[in-house]
């Protein structure tokens, strides 16, 4: 099969945010306890931090990390996690019925961030607590001192405030399974009066008001332009989620996916220019993909409730979730003037690309394009023309074999072409032609792909999916050609002239 892409270095989508290569620790599960956080074992550092994690997650190289939920937030009391951790309460947690124990808290996940060298989005509790309660965690976290909460945080051995730039107001507010869930009128009030009071203490703060939860929700969108019409002035960002499934094994559509994700952010971008409009508004808010990966193999698990760190959707990854990843990512990349912050859910055991045993980590197949698009998509999307086959998708009809998205940094004449061949049977033969800039050579070129969709990485096989380095040959100076192997991901690296 051939395909063309055509770049213009003119052409743009918009510049690329760092923070779309984000990530979500959330308590649940063993993603906290027994994941980044394991005092006692031989791979963990003084402060319980477990070392071989935080290597794998700099691989990631994430901007910002959003914690502590999810679910668990809308029940979760901060004030628990802070303090002598001998004192701090176990408390049952709503969301996910286990034990939580509190020894992980602010401070910890601070100090952690820190570790990671990235910066943490801290969510506020808007089910079951108020606005005060989030005013408080943001003077705990932000005020210099001399107020009770910022003075607690000195006593807690941490005189520097945190200086937490981005801020969520709860969690999937929409969804009936959520702590203190309500009407989108009786949310939007909540998130305006915890906001309002919020930037009143910080100006310096961002917000991300808390849209729809998946685009089946019966109030996906209405939902959505309720809260920014009524948030507008106050937010800088509408929160949206979505988990990818294919729970029917119809892999041809579920690796079509990518059409459904640029489908809703096409969405978010009509209901935030619909609002936009209609206040004659010259400000901008833009969408924090907050929550978004391949999730329904380990969804209604059946488990006691009531235990410490129960591994909890754990789920496997194969090679069509990491071409899906990809995709998500690629959409990303080409709506890069809308989408500013994307954090994967999740980044440790729970949905995770890695996974932990107390003797190692596994590197899910998740893990690589992650890894890949992180390292190479800076500067400028570049909007991509793509030319090639179709092939009949289930539901999602005649969609393009080839999905892809492409970067390029002025700074350093370093441009980045990411494509995802969907086809099962046959490789892409694709010639990358370039305009606006002249090509001065290839720089590398990565692929990943297998024979089989199904095919995963575990515990007994760890190396069955990793990148291997591919060939680009250049045909003059505007044009690349290179082999994408079925069910493949390539990441082209070129440099161009200035
Ligand atoms: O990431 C797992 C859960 O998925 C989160 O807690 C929730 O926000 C979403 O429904």
């Amino acid at each position: 099969m051939k395909a063309f892409v055509k770049l213009d270095v003119c052409r743009l989508a918009g510049a690329i945010d760092r923070r779309i290569f984000s990530g979500f620790l959330e308590h649940i599960g063993r993603a906290v306890y027994g994941g980044v956080y394991e005092p006692g074992n031989s791979l963990s550092d003084a402060e319980g931090f477990r070392g071989d994690v935080l290597d794998a997650l700099k691989g990631m190289d994430m901007a910002l990390v959003r914690y502590p939920g999810g679910n668990f937030v809308s029940n979760y009391d901060w004030r628990d996690g802070i303090g002598p951790q001998a004192q701090r309460p176990a408390r049952p947690d709503f969301a996910w019925k286990t034990i939580e124990p509190n020894t992980f808290g602010v401070d910890e996940f601070m100090a952690w961030s820190k570790r990671l060298e990235v910066d943490p989005i801290m969510v506020v509790n808007l089910g079951t607590a108020d606005a005060r309660e989030a005013a408080a965690l943001l003077e705990y976290c932000n005020l210099p001192g001399r107020t009770y909460w910022s003075d607690q945080r000195v006593a807690n051995g941490n005189k520097e405030p945190y200086a937490v730039k981005t801020w969520g107001l709860g969690n999937e507010m929409d969804g009936p399974w959520q702590a203190g869930h309500v009407p989108a009128e009786v949310y939007a009030n909540r998130a305006l009066q915890a906001g309002q009071l919020m930037k009143g203490l910080d100006p310096a703060i961002e917000l991300i008001v808390t849209g729809s939860t998946a685009s089946v929700m019966p109030t996906y969108l209405e939902w959505d332009r309720v809260i920014l019409e009524r948030c507008w002035d106050t937010v800088d960002y509408i929160s949206c989620h979505r988990y990818s499934h294919n729970r029917d094994n119809n892999s041809q559509q579920f690796l079509a996916e990518g059409v459904v994700i640029d489908q809703v952010l096409e969405d978010y971008g009509a209901v935030i220019r619909y609002v936009r409009a209609r206040k004659k508004s010259r400000k901008q808010v833009c969408v924090a993909f907050d929550e978004w990966n391949v999730w329904y193999r380990k969804h209604d698990e059946d488990y006691a409730w009531w235990q410490f760190a129960p591994p909890l959707l754990e789920e496997m990854y194969n090679l069509e979730d990491a071409l899906v990843v990809a995709q998500y990512l690629n959409s990303f990349i080409r709506h890069a003037d809308l989408v500013k912050i994307a954090c994967v859910a999740q980044i440790v055991n729970v949905i995770a690309p890695i996974l932990t045993r107390p003797d190692g980590i596994l590197l899910q197949s998740i893990y690589y394009p992650l890894a890949l698009y992180s390292a190479h998509a800076r500067g400028l999307s570049l909007d991509p023309v793509v030319e090639c086959p179709t092939y009949e998708a289930g539901e999602l009809g005649s969609v393009p074999v080839l999905d892809a998205s492409a970067s390029y940094d002025a700074g350093s004449g370093e441009a980045a072409v990411f494509l995802v061949n969907r086809s099962q049977e046959q490789d892409a033969i694709v010639n990358v032609a370039l305009t606006g800039r002249e090509l001065k050579g290839v720089t590398s070129v990565l692929l990943l792909s297998g024979d089989d969709p199904k095919v995963e990485n575990s515990w007994d096989n760890p190396g069955v999916i990793a990148p291997v380095p591919g060939e680009a040959r250049m045909l003059g100076s505007d044009m690349v050609q290179l082999r994408v192997p079925a069910l493949g991901l390539a990441v082209v690296c070129l440099q161009l002239h200035g």
